[in-house]
């Protein structure tokens, strides 16, 4: 038997415009424009409706109760920011059923009025902080910042795969910059306002094969570095933004689905969200992937998380996100699977003396997976996209176990 540390959070996470809809009760975000654009999102699809959780906050809340959640990973629409009543309903809600709100502030839709090429977003957006804040601040339990500005910055501004589309080499750092700004920025917003937990998410992904260490700097020091020791590997970010950077912050959110895997390859041009990658090529996942055709590497957490309490210790972390995505039925057996397979392995960085203190399933329903729209379904909740009707998956009967008996 595998038991977890005492109150270890057990949760689920989902992100506005995945999951809300109601798209014509707000302003229009980046990905409004993208997913309305034809050929960028699989199928057309897009989060106009998604799934309607907007309107059926209530019954998801009470699902949440049935799976024993003790805590709920949201995030908040800025395009909302004229009315965020929405959210201190939620709140309200989740504490109701006793579920620890956990909240994110930029879970990638950007208003469309903004742009993170602009520094003056980054300033912006502490304004929103400020404002989120005042809404619901007295009731959440743990607010991050941004999620995966490494995604926001390379996928949306190098690959140009999420919105806004812009497909760049140079872009990503500047973007990346302003981000990284903007999380200081918003941090001393949320300090001022009164908030006491401050975190922010990044997606880490181990690297292996590349001697260079060149990726794994683009894909996880040059996040960590100024963040948690205020340095910048790649000496793009000037001091004076370093020190805003470099706030104290409560936790460290870590989503991790897989590892990286590349080889030296003279001839590769390298990757599109890696610029500077030629002579790198990625390599194919081993054993049997995921529907998103991912690597399942639990051996890369246990890695990962351990490594994280040596390099940067002091920061408690979180798990803000792991989960898989696989076919659609409510029998997922695979998906309890990767789950039990990665809740050990987290189990065993605790033992090795990370200070792991929860964990948060990507996701709690099926949802509009970005460009995959709704074709990928990492939920443990299946939903009929026909109907909007929600169904709990074996692996939500499996996870409701696992929380009571806080382990394995
Ligand atoms: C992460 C995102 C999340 C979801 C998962 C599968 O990169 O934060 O919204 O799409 O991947």
């Amino acid at each position: 038997m595998i038991t977890f540390p005492d109150g270890f959070l057990w949760g689920a996470a989902t992100a506005s415009y995945q999951i809300e809809g109601a798209a014509d009760t707000r302003e229009q975000s980046i990905w409004d424009v993208f997913s309305h654009t034809p050929g960028k999102v699989a199928d057309g699809h897009t989060g106009d409706v998604a799934c309607d959780h907007y309107h059926r906050y209530r019954e998801d809340v009470a699902l949440m109760a049935e799976i024993g959640l003790k805590a709920y990973r949201f995030s908040i629409a800025w395009p909302r920011i004229a009315d965020l009543s929405f959210y201190d309903r939620l709140v309200d809600e989740l504490l109701e059923r006793g579920i620890s709100p956990v909240a994110t502030l930029y879970h990638w839709d950007l208003p469309v009025t903004y742009d993170w090429r602009d520094r003056d977003t980054a300033y912006a957006f502490a304004d929103y902080a400020t404002k989120a804040y005042e809404v619901i601040g007295d009731r959440v339990s743990m607010w991050t910042t941004l999620n995966e500005p490494w995604v926001s910055a390379f996928v949306g501004y190098g690959s140009g795969r999420h919105a806004p589309g812009v497909e760049s080499s140079e872009d990503p750092f500047t973007v990346a910059h302003h981000l990284l700004l903007a999380h200081g920025l918003g941090t001393q917003a949320l300090r001022a306002a009164g908030a006491s937990q401050v975190s922010i998410t990044l997606n880490l992904t181990p690297v292996i094969g590349d001697e260079s260490g060149l990726i794994d700097t683009l894909a996880n020091r040059m996040f960590l570095d100024p963040v948690l020791l205020g340095t910048d590997p790649l000496e793009r970010i000037p001091d004076d933004d370093l020190k805003i950077i470099n706030q104290p912050i409560d936790a460290l959110g870590v989503n991790y689905y897989t590892v990286n895997r590349v080889v030296v390859d003279p001839s590769s041009p390298g990757s599109p969200e890696h610029p500077g990658s030629a002579g790198l090529r990625w390599l194919p996942p081993e054993g049997t992937p995921t529907e998103m055709n991912w690597e399942v590497a639990p051996f890369g957490l246990t890695d990962l998380l351990v490594r994280l309490s040596r390099d940067y210790p002091g920061t408690p972390l979180m798990i803000t996100e792991n989960g898989a995505a696989y076919e659609d039925t409510v029998h997922d057996q695979d998906r309890i699977a990767y789950l039990d397979a990665h809740f050990r392995a987290a189990a065993a960085a605790i033992e090795q003396g990370a200070d792991l203190r929860g964990y948060f399933v990507w996701s709690l329903m099926d949802n509009f997976e970005w460009a995959y729209g709704y074709h990928k379904r990492f939920g443990i909740i299946r939903v009929d996209y026909d109907t909007l009707e929600r169904t709990l998956k074996d692996s939500a009967r499996w996870y409701h176990d696992v929380i009571l008996n806080n382990g394995l």
